[in-house]
Parts: C-alpha cells; sequence; structure tokens
C-alpha cells in the first residue's frame, strides 16, 4: 500500500506562490493527471473488454489519485474544470470519470470517511460511468432530443455497469456506488427509485460530483457554465435530492473562491478573498487591493453583508499567465 494519504487536504494560497513555483506546480498537475487518465483508460478497457481488472488496480489507482489531490487541492479542482481534450467517446468518458473522482476526492476530506473508505468512494467515482462504453456512441453524444428507446438505453447504464464490474471481479461498495449514483433522495432517480435513506451514501457523494462536473462542461446540446453557477444552480436544485451534510462538506471544500483568490467586484474594483463562509460560498470576505497589492488602508468587505456588491470574475493577481483554459467562477 501507498504512504498514507492526508486526514484533511493541505490549503494552498496560490496568491502567495512565486509566479514560477504556480506555473511548475500547475505543470506537474497537468502531467500527473495524464498519467491517472493513461491508467484509467487501462482499467476501464480491462472492464469492457471482460478481460478483468485486479479489483487492487482500481483501488491503487484511486489511492494514488487521493494523495495527489491532497496535495494541491486546488490546482487540482482548477485542472478538472478544464474543458474536454477531445470528444471522442472513450476519451470523454474518462476525462469525465476522472474529474468526477477528483471532485469527490476534495469532498471526501470534510465527511470524516476512514481512508479505506475514501479510496472506495474514489474507486466508485472512477468507474461510475462505465456502463456507458456499451451506449452506442451515436446516442452519447446525440446533439439532439433522444428517443424514448434512446433514453431506456442511458438508464440502463447503471445495470449495465453493475453487470460489467460483476465479470471482473468488482463488487462491494465500488459495484454499489456504481449502481446507484443516478438514485435521488426524492426518488427520482434510476434505475431503482429508490428514496432518502434507502440509498448509499456514497453513492449520493458520487452523483453530486457527477451532475457538478457534467454542469461546468460543454455538452453537445449546452455550453458549460461557469463553477459558481454550477454550485448556484445546484444549491437551488440540489436540495432535497442529495444529503444536507454532503451539501456542507462540499460547500465547505468546493469553494469557487478559496482565500487569496483575486476577484473584480460588480463595482468594478479588484480585490483578494481572505475568509469564505461556508454557508455562502459565493459571498467571501474580501479586501480590496489595487495592482494586485493591499491598499495603504486595508479595505475589508464582507459581501455577506453587501447584497448589492458581487462577484463578477475571478482574476490572476500574482501573474499574466492565467490559464485562459480554466472555467472562470463567474462571468
Ligand atoms: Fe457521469
Amino acid at each position: 500500500m501507498n504512504a498514507r494519504i492526508p486526514d484533511r487536504l493541505v490549503a494552498v494560497d496560490q496568491q502567495a506562490m512565486a509566479p514560477e513555483i504556480l506555473r511548475k506546480r500547475r505543470e506537474g498537475v497537468d502531467l500527473a493527471y495524464g498519467r491517472m487518465k493513461d491508467r484509467l483508460f487501462r482499467v476501464c478497457a480491462g472492464i469492457v473488454s471482460r478481460r478483468g481488472v485486479g479489483e487492487n488496480e482500481l483501488l491503487d489507482l484511486a489511492s494514488d489519485l487521493l494523495r495527489e489531490v491532497g496535495t494541491l487541492p486546488e490546482m487540482w479542482l482548477e485542472r478538472s474544470l478544464k474543458r474536454a481534450a477531445s470528444d471522442h467517446r472513450e476519451e470523454f468518458l474518462v476525462e469525465h470519470s476522472l474529474n468526477v473522482a477528483i471532485l469527490a476526492g476534495c469532498v471526501a476530506p470534510e465527511m470524516e470517511l476512514e481512508e479505506e473508505v475514501r479510496i472506495e468512494l474514489t474507486a466508485g467515482a472512477l468507474v461510475h460511468d462505465i456502463g456507458m462504453f456499451e451506449v452506442p456512441k451515436d446516442v452519447l453524444v446525440a446533439n439532439r432530443p433522444l428517443s424514448d428507446s434512446e433514453k431506456r438505453i442511458i438508464r440502463a447504464h447503471p445495470e449495465l455497469g453493475r453487470e460489467l464490474l460483476r465479470a471482473s471481479k468488482v463488487n462491494g461498495v465500488v459495484s454499489r456506488i456504481v449502481h446507484q449514483e443516478q438514485e435521488r433522495l426524492d426518488g427520482t432517480g434510476y434505475p431503482q427509485g429508490l428514496k432518502g435513506s434507502g440509498i448509499d451514501h456514497l453513492a449520493c457523494v458520487v452523483g453530486f460530483c457527477d451532475t457538478l462536473e457534467s454542469v461546468t462542461h460543454d455538452r453537445p446540446h449546452r455550453s458549460g457554465r461557469s463553477f459558481a453557477d454550477a454550485l448556484q444552480q445546484l444549491l437551488h436544485a440540489g436540495r432535497g435530492i442529495f444529503p444536507k451534510d454532503l451539501w456542507i462538506a462540499a460547500l465547505r471544500r468546493v469553494t469557487p473562491y478559496p482565500p487569496g483568490t483575486g476577484v473584480r467586484l460588480s463595482t468594478g474594483r479588484v480585490a483578494r478573498v481572505v475568509r469564505t463562509h461556508p454557508e455562502a460560498p459565493l459571498r467571501p470576505v474580501v479586501e480590496l487591493v489595487s495592482e494586485g497589492i493591499s491598499l495603504k488602508q486595508p479595505r475589508v468587505l464582507d459581501l455577506r453583508h453587501l447584497p448589492m456588491v458581487h462577484i463578477t470574475a475571478r482574476l490572476d493577481l500574482s501573474s499574466s499567465f492565467l490559464d485562459s483554459s480554466v472555467n472562470a467562477p463567474a462571468q
């Protein structure tokens, strides 16, 4: 087994890093992302071909990913929000699944799960859409309304996934996550229409991260939303279909404006986030800055108490190499 995964994610103040260090770390995360993607591709190919894949291979990949995400969570979160490199079906599915697992890895430390459970959660996220590999490409990437029979094919993917995993001798928690990640607390999910506590909690986590990833990325029939928009949409639409403790964990960890983030306000002023409110992630406490540095007379604004002022964009105050391919959290 690999080195122990940290219990708590290490908060990284990206603004405090020198631009060169920041760039190198981003490159490192990009490279590690590519390696994880290759490994996940091989795992998925093994499962789908029914050649089988050792359960340990999947759990080792989950463990390694969790450890990587734990060292630089904000950069991994940024990486998970990049637009897909390809619309090739297999590559699209692998990137989507890896992104969902990264989001799950960001949320998990707030849920006080045992290390073994966090690894199973991440493994479930990595293969949550394995059944989608059995869906014909013209249905999966259709840029048109689906027929009823095509919808039935899509909605069969949790069952297909469980069968594929069974053939690969991957059972237990991971299989349950794959089978239930589309179930919703109010009974509107599928395939069984389970309700409330009848749904595995880890499957709810994966379902939440799956929805968040999907809303923030382009699909054939719509454009991806900004991260802040996606969170706001889930805050409104997701209450009642995802567990409350999951909301709290997600809002603590998957915050769009972590401390140190540069932002532009609706007043036109530039500011730096100094503190976040878990219950109001889009309205942090900010300090006004000028040309990236604090004012001589610091002005701190708590946006929670200023309803007429909101954040219009995220800015990189420390350098000029803002990665434009990262979804800005607000327009
Ligand atoms: Fe998915």
